[in-house]
């Protein structure tokens, strides 16, 4: 939810914050925009994606500067309300992600004060109350103007004539980059890669100014030392790597992803905070909640205790079981309403444990315990790889907390993921293209699979589709099936088998198109399917694995067909960092 870039070196700023903002462009793409400070400072911005490019940027002089690519929170996506914004006399340069939420009433006070404001964001009190603080030290201006905002935020400040980045965060996040004669920042590790390995993750409320030659860093006006964290992500694993698309190379990751994280997984020590529990309640949004969903019918079937799972931004209204162990999922570590759900459940005395793709994310710092899944960087907006890692990871709990009872299954179930990367999928693509409304169905651990099957498929192709349990179809959505309505049904040889194979057929007897995916050799579906989809047979998890992957990349194909803009759908952003 926007990404901001900084470069503070010795070579020109721009065409490196050109190329910074590239790797962000995930977490916003509605308008970007830069600002490099010489002796003055120079604004360039513009609503558009900055792959379309904009001209001579990259001519732009200057060491120092500081970019930014929106998704717009407070106005819309225009030149005008795209970061960089500035102060009265242009001398002050500030981006920002998050949310200030008392700007309305700032911007009256600055107002009244005579200050002129060209846009619509909240952004743009912060120049103007830097100006207000601002004697040839920006540092010490941030730190004055601080307390005055509520509200999450990353800023990036920069000042005319001055070789200096100033930053800040509270709820938001920051990474610091430590390069050769040369300083950096960005929204996450990926744009640093190509600069450096060494990174310093801030704290809420650290303030840092970053030069060339060092960073210096205060916490409640206090200097202090953060740690250097190395990243091991390669440059590599952050381009496309011939793939047409990152969402297509990240589904072809998933089968080494699940394998690596259980690996990993297994060489840690476990953490002790699973040891003794009686109940977990999962907390995560999109994508993340879905695998939580899976997780409950795992731990219920396999380790005799309840599961919750609760929409993160729905978890204040609700009171998890005390003494429930709390688990955050979250891919990126950032979610705002993960975030807040954990905070929560903190602070009402229940044991936390974070599950993420990304070391020093917000999650990890939250919660009292993390574990690591390893997707490695996930660029596409929609989720696939993290989805499998994550998996990956409730495999392993699962396998702990039940005394090892998947144990043998996990060190070849990936390969399902690789048998359904061979699927052919044309003649499902064909049903779907022209769909306007779809479902996907499925029943116990295959409902949250038909949630995340309808989620790929509506985000990445914009055809509208809905996940239903199977036996709730019936009630209601039943109305909506025709010809031009194609159901997805998933049916694996388990035991709801015999009532999944009922509901396929009565869904058929309403003329509905239907691509039914069960493993081969079974002649009733075969014969029931307008197509079938063949996996071959293994455990439930193979199969799980298998289907997940047929899904993704049906709705990955169907968009391809469709000529969506698949890595970064419209409205979209990869880390929704706002409650
Ligand atoms: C956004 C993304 C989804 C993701 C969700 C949760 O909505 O577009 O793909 O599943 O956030 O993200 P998280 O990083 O918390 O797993």
């Amino acid at each position: 939810m926007c990404g901001i870039f900084g470069y503070c070196g010795q070579q020109r700023a721009a065409p490196i914050i050109i190329e910074g903002l590239k790797r962000l462009e995930y977490r916003g793409y509605d308008s970007f925009g830069i600002a490099v400070a010489d002796r003055n400072i120079t604004v360039r911005k513009k609503e558009g994606r900055i792959s379309q490019g904009m001209p001579n940027i990259p001519r732009l002089k200057g060491t120092t500067g500081i970019g930014h690519t929106r998704w717009a929170t407070h106005g819309i996506p225009s030149d005008g309300n795209a970061h960089p914004h500035l102060d009265c006399h242009g001398a002050i340069a500030v981006v920002h992600n998050g949310i200030i939420q008392n700007y309305a009433s700032l911007k009256r006070e600055l107002e009244e004060r005579g200050h002129t404001f060209s846009s619509d964001t909240d952004t743009e009190v912060i120049p103007h109350l830097l100006e207000e603080e601002f004697k040839g030290d920006l540092a010490a201006a941030v730190a004055a103007i601080l307390p005055r905002l509520e509200g999450s935020y990353a800023i990036l400040a920069i000042a005319e004539g001055h070789r200096e980045i100033i930053a800040a965060r509270c709820r938001s996040p920051l990474v610091l980059g430590i390069g050769d004669r040369a300083s950096l920042a960005a929204s996450d590790v990926n744009p640093l890669l190509e600069h450096t390995e060494r990174v310093i993750f801030l704290e809420d409320g650290d303030i840092a100014a970053m030069s060339a030659e060092k960073i210096r860093i205060w916490h409640e006006g206090t200097p202090v030392e953060r740690p250097v964290s190395r990243i091991d992500w390669s440059v590599e694993e952050v381009k496309k790597g011939g793939f047409p698309h990152y969402m297509l190379k990240e589904i072809y990751e998933q089968p080494e992803v699940f394998s690596s994280t259980i690996r990993a997984l297994k060489e840690e020590e476990p953490p002790e905070i699973v040891n003794g529990i009686r109940g977990v309640t999962i907390v995560a949004c999109g994508t993340s909640y879905h695998a939580a969903l899976l997780f409950r019918y795992l731990v219920e079937a396999h380790c005799g205790f309840p599961a919750r799972v609760e929409l993160a931004s729905e978890f204040k209204y609700t009171s998890p079981p005390k003494g429930d162990l709390v688990i955050g999922v979250s891919q990126s570590g950032e979610t705002a309403d993960t975030l807040a759900a954990i905070q929560k459940a903190s602070m009402s005395g229940h044991p936390t444990l974070a599950v993420t793709n990304v070391l020093g994310s917000t999650i990890t710092r939250i919660a009292d315990d993390t574990l690591f899944m390893r997707a490695g960087p996930e660029i596409s907006v929609a989720a696939t790889k993290s989805f499998i890692a994550e998996l990956a990871v409730f495999s392993h709990l699962v396998d702990l907390m039940s005394g090892g009872v998947l144990g043998k299954d996990l060190p070849r179930v990936h390969l399902a993921i690789s048998e359904a990367l061979l699927v052919d999928l044309s003649p499902a693509v064909e049903l779907c293209r022209d769909a306007g409304s779809m479902f996907f169905v499925g029943r116990g651990p295959y409902f949250p699979l038909a949630l995340e099957g309808a989620l790929k498929m509506k985000e990445i192709t914009y055809i509208h589709a809905e996940g239903y349990a199977a036996g709730e179809i019936k009630h209601g959505p039943f109305a909506l099936l025709s010809a031009e309505t194609p159901v997805v049904a998933l049916c694996p040889p388990d035991d709801a088998y015999p009532v999944m194979f009922s509901n396929i057929r009565e869904m058929k007897a309403r003329g509905t198109p239907m691509i039914v995916v069960g493993v081969s050799g079974n002649r009733d579906l075969r014969d029931v399917a307008d197509v079938f989809i063949s996996l071959p047979e293994g455990s439930s998890l193979f199969h799980i694995l298998g289907s997940t992957t047929v899904m993704q990349l049906l709705a990955y194909r169907t968009a391809v067909a469709l000529g969506r803009d698949i890595d970064q759908p419209r409205n979209l952003a990869k880390s929704v960092t706002v409650e």
